[in-house]
C-alpha cells in the first residue's frame, strides 16, 4: 500500500490538481506501485501504465518537407479592387469583395529541407503557406518565398526532395547529390540563380516575399476565368543573409526566425504583407516564349502587372506548438468558390500529396482538429468514424441519414453558383510530353542580369564554393548550363573550377531538354 501519510497538498495551496485522462486525481506522481519500496512493479498501475504509453505516442511523423516552421494567426484585409478595378469583374470569391473585410487567416512559415529541430539560416527555400477561414470554407495558399521552383511536373518532386535531402547511407548533406540532379534537370537553373543568390537565406520570416508559385484560375460570377499568380509584398521590405552571416546567427541559436516572429508579434509591432495579383487570360497564350502554367517561369510584371487586392496581419503567437504547428494542415486543392486549380501539371500533383500525406501524417480526421477546421463557415458531412474521430460533423434534421440522396431528413447537395461549362476546351491525346515552350535558360539568365554586382558575386561564390565539392562530370554539365544561362555566369563559375568553354563543348544537349539552335550558337560563339 502508498504511504499516504506525506501525500497531499501542503495547507494552503490552491492550485488545480492533477487528474489523469478519466478525470481522476493523481495523488503520487513521483513514485510508481511496487512490492515494498524496493520492490518489483505491479501492471495494474493504471495511472503510470497511461502516463508513460501516452509519452512514448507523443510525436506523429514529421512533414517529409518543410519539418520546420513558426505558426502565426493575424487577418487578411480586403481592399475590394483589384488595383482600380471592381474585383467583381474578375472573382466572385467572397473574402475579396468589400473594402475593408476582415478574414482570419493562420499562417505557417517554414525552412524545406531540414528536420524539425533544424537550422533557420539554412540556404533553402522558405516556406509561406497561409490559410483563410473564409465564410465559404477554408482557402489555403501554400507558397514558397521564391517565385519559381525546381520542376515543373510533379513526378518529379520525390526525386528533387531525395537529391537535396541527406544521404541516406551517410546521412550527411553533399553538394554532388544536389547537382548531380540538377546537371541533369535543365528547368531547375532559374530556381538555383535565385537560390544562390543572397535571396536563398532569408534574413528571417518578416522580411521576405511569399509567391503561390503555381497558376490558379479566378472565377467571376458569369462563370468567366482567368489565369492569376499570387505574390505577398512585407511592407517590413526583403532582406538577406550572406553566408557569413547565416553561419554567425545559427552559431548562437539554430531558431532565430521564430525567435524573431514572435517576439515581433509580442512587442505589438505586427508584421504586414500585401499580397498582389498578376493576371491573364485562360488559353494557352501561343505569344509568350513560355508556358503560363509552366512553374519555373515568373510573368513579366510590365505585361501582366501585379495588382493588390488586400492585406495581411499578423498579430498573436500560438499558445501551443503541437497542436497549432505541428498539426496544421495546407493543402493545395483547399479553394473556395470563385477560385479554382490550373491545368499546371505540378498544381495536380501538389493537390493529390497534401491531403494524402495529413491523413498519414496527422490522421484522417485532421480536419476536425481546432486549427484546421472551418472558422467561419459550417461543416455538414456524411463522413462518419475513422481513428480520433472528435465529433460527428453537422448533419441533417435526422442524425440516422448518413448518406445522400435521402428523402428522409438528411443533407442534400448545393446548388453550383454558375454553369460548369465555362473556361477553356481542352482536346488532346493521353501521353506522357514535356510542354514545349520549354525555355529553360532565359528568364534565369534575366534574374542574373538583374542582380547588383554584389548579389552576382555572392551567387558565383556560392555556386563555385558546392561546385568544388563535386565531381568533375558534374561540375562541367553545371558550367555549361551556366553558360547557356548567362556568358559571364558560366565563365566566372567555370574560371573558379579549372573550366573553360572549350573544355564543355563537347557535351551533348541532354535527353530532357529542348535544345534551340540559338542555345547551340550560344555555346559555339563561346571560346
Ligand atoms: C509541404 C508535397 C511542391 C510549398 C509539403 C508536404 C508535402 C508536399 C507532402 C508536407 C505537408 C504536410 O505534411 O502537411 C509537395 C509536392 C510538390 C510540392 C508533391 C510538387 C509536386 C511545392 C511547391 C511549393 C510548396 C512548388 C511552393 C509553392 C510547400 C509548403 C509546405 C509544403 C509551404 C509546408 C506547409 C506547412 O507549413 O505545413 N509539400 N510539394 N510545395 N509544401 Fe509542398
Amino acid at each position: 500500500m502508498t504511504d499516504v501519510s506525506s501525500l497531499g497538498p501542503e495547507e494552503g495551496d490552491k492550485r488545480e490538481v492533477l487528474t489523469n485522462r478519466q478525470g481522476h486525481p493523481v495523488y503520487d506522481n513521483q513514485n510508481q506501485r511496487t512490492v515494498g519500496a524496493r520492490g518489483p512493479a505491479t501492471l495494474e498501475n493504471y495511472q503510470f501504465l497511461e502516463k508513460i504509453s501516452h509519452f512514448d505516442r507523443e510525436r506523429i511523423p514529421e512533414r517529409v518537407v518543410h519539418a520546420r516552421g513558426a505558426v502565426a494567426f493575424g487577418y487578411f484585409e480586403a481592399y475590394g479592387a483589384w488595383g482600380d478595378e471592381p474585383i467583381d469583374r474578375y472573382t466572385r470569391a467572397k473574402l475579396f469583395q468589400e473594402r475593408g473585410k476582415r478574414t482570419p487567416v493562420a499562417i505557417r512559415f517554414s525552412t524545406v529541407i531540414g528536420g524539425h529541430d533544424s537550422s533557420e539560416a539554412a540556404r533553402d527555400p522558405r516556406g509561406f503557406a497561409v490559410k483563410f477561414y473564409t465564410e465559404d470554407g477554408n482557402w489555403d495558399l501554400v507558397g514558397n518565398n521564391l517565385a519559381v521552383f525546381f520542376i515543373r511536373d510533379a513526378i518529379k518532386f520525390p526525386d528533387v526532395i531525395h537529391a537535396l535531402k541527406p544521404d541516406p547511407v551517410t546521412f550527411r548533406d553533399d553538394p554532388n547529390r544536389v547537382f548531380d540532379f540538377m546537371s541533369q534537370t535543365p528547368e531547375a537553373m532559374h530556381m538555383l540563380v535565385n537560390l544562390f543568390s543572397p535571396r536563398g537565406i532569408p534574413s528571417d520570416y518578416r522580411h521576405m516575399q511569399g509567391f503561390g508559385v503555381n497558376t490558379y484560375k479566378w472565377e467571376n460570377a458569369r462563370g468567366e476565368t482567368r489565369l492569376v499568380k499570387y505574390t505577398w509584398m512585407p511592407k517590413q521590405g526583403v532582406r538577406s543573409l550572406t553566408e557569413a552571416d547565416a553561419a554567425n546567427i545559427q552559431a548562437g541559436d539554430v531558431g532565430h526566425a521564430t525567435r524573431d516572429l514572435r517576439d515581433a508579434i509580442d512587442r505589438g509591432d505586427h508584421p504586414e504583407w500585401e499580397l498582389l495579383v498578376q493576371m491573364m487570360s485562360d488559353d494557352e497564350h501561343s505569344e509568350l516564349d513560355f508556358d503560363p502554367l509552366d512553374d519555373t517561369k515568373t510573368w513579366p510584371e510590365n505585361e501582366f502587372p501585379p495588382r493588390a487586392v488586400g492585406k495581411m496581419v499578423l498579430d498573436r503567437n500560438t499558445t501551443d506548438h503541437f497542436t497549432e504547428n505541428e498539426q496544421i494542415a495546407f493543402g493545395t486543392g483547399v479553394l473556395v468558390d470563385g477560385l479554382d486549380f490550373s491545368d499546371d501539371k505540378m498544381l495536380v500533383g501538389r493537390t493529390f500529396a497534401y491531403s494524402d500525406t495529413q491523413r498519414y501524417r496527422v490522421g484522417p480526421n485532421y480536419l476536425q482538429l481546432p486549427v484546421n477546421r472551418p472558422k467561419s463557415a459550417p461543416v455538414r458531412t456524411n463522413q462518419r468514424d475513422g481513428q480520433m474521430a472528435y465529433y460527428v460533423d453537422e448533419s441533417g434534421e435526422n442524425p440516422h441519414v448518413n448518406y445522400e440522396p435521402s428523402i428522409r431528413g438528411g443533407l442534400r447537395e448545393g446548388q453550383y453558383p454558375t454553369t460548369d461549362d465555362e473556361g477553356p476546351v481542352i482536346t488532346g491525346q493521353v501521353t506522357r510530353k514535356r510542354i514545349p515552350r520549354t525555355n529553360d535558360y532565359q528568364q534565369a539568365g534575366q534574374r542574373f542580369r538583374l542582380m547588383e554586382e554584389w548579389e552576382r558575386d555572392d551567387l558565383v561564390d556560392n555556386f563555385a564554393s558546392q561546385l568544388a565539392a563535386c565531381d568533375r562530370p558534374i561540375q562541367e554539365r553545371m558550367v555549361w548550363h551556366f553558360l547557356l544561362v548567362e556568358d559571364e555566369l558560366g565563365l566566372r563559375v567555370g574560371d573558379r573550377l579549372g573550366i573553360t568553354p572549350a573544355d564543355v563543348r563537347h557535351l551533348k544537349p541532354l535527353a530532357s531538354q529542348t535544345f534551340t539552335e540559338e542555345d547551340g550558337q550560344r555555346l559555339a560563339n563561346l571560346g
